[in-house]
């Protein structure tokens, strides 16, 4: 059984990008983190980053293709613009939950507004790395 995890833009800088907003992980230990966790759980992971947008698209519809358990999706900033990735959450019947390191709901205005949150099956925010384990857990308990 597999879960895609899916990055978004300038994710491929965690651990450098502003740590004190996003801590000093990089994307590749939260990788290694999720794949040790999801061995003892039983869940495959697939994790992926691009710095673009239609990929995501197009990576949202390969995991329903592929019959993936669940999507976790960190879009990134995305998530705040992108009708393209909610109509794409929507298009898929395989659960996506929202992932974010920070907690978007604090932070400027801007990032008040979430096109994920519209379709996701749950949001988890504000942990830091953790809110990708979290999410996996979620999955793996059949939360979600
Ligand atoms: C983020 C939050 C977004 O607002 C921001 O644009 C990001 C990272 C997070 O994981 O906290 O790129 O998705």
């Amino acid at each position: 059984t597999t879960v895609f995890v899916l990055n978004g833009p300038n994710l491929n800088l965690l651990g450098l990008r502003e740590p004190e907003i996003y801590g000093s992980t990089t994307l590749d230990e939260i990788a290694a983190m999720l794949e040790d966790r999801g061995l003892e759980l039983g869940l495959t992971i697939d994790m992926r980053q691009t710095n673009h947008e239609g990929m995501l698209v197009d990576w949202l519809h390969e995991a329903q293709a592929e019959g993936a358990r669940a999507v976790l999706l960190n879009a990134g900033a995305y998530t705040h613009t992108s009708i393209a990735l909610l109509d794409a959450c929507r298009a898929i019947t395989t659960p996506v939950i929202e992932v974010h390191l920070s907690d978007p709901k604090t932070r400027e205005p801007f990032r008040h507004q979430s096109y994920i949150g519209m379709a996701a099956a749950r949001t988890v925010e504000g942990h830091g790395a953790d809110s990708y384990r979290i999410a996996l857990e979620a999955v793996a308990s059949g939360e979600v």
